[in-house]
């Protein structure tokens, strides 16, 4: 390219912008597929979904899930106990919303939500859209 070529170079900036933004644009990450057998009503279960830990749930015959570790202290969302559509975290009984993430007891956190996908007799947890 020349020097003072600005057309040119505003062209191949396009172009790159436009690669980069197409490689973003991946598959959902699958943890793997989990015999609903193993998930009772109202019981969680830890799912590894990648790099991330997942906490699933089965309430009133849905299935949901959530990021596993409790945005107040850390504590294990999985191990919590499920109440009316409401997760409560074992550890000092923060109540989140189960189906969208958000903090009932503190409106300011908010659990990270999975799309969950039936398959048969086995779910499987999907990373969320970006
Ligand atoms: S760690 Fe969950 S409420 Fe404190």
């Amino acid at each position: 390219m020349r020097y003072g070529n600005f057309d040119g170079l505003r062209t191949q900036l396009r172009t790159w912008q436009t690669r980069a933004a197409a490689s973003r644009v991946s598959a959902p990450l699958r943890g793997p597929a989990v015999p609903a057998a193993e998930l009772p009503e109202g019981k969680g279960l830890r799912v590894q979904l990648g790099e991330e830990v997942v906490a699933v749930f089965r309430c009133n015959g849905t299935t949901y899930a959530v990021q596993d570790r409790c945005p107040h202290a850390g504590a294990s969302l999985a191990e919590g106990v499920v109440d009316e559509m409401e997760l409560i975290c074992p550890a000092h009984g923060y109540r989140f919303c189960l189906r969208t993430g958000r903090g009932i007891t503190d409106p300011t956190l908010r659990l990270k939500v999975y799309p969950v996908r039936r398959e048969q007799d086995a779910f499987v947890v999907e990373s969320p859209p970006e």
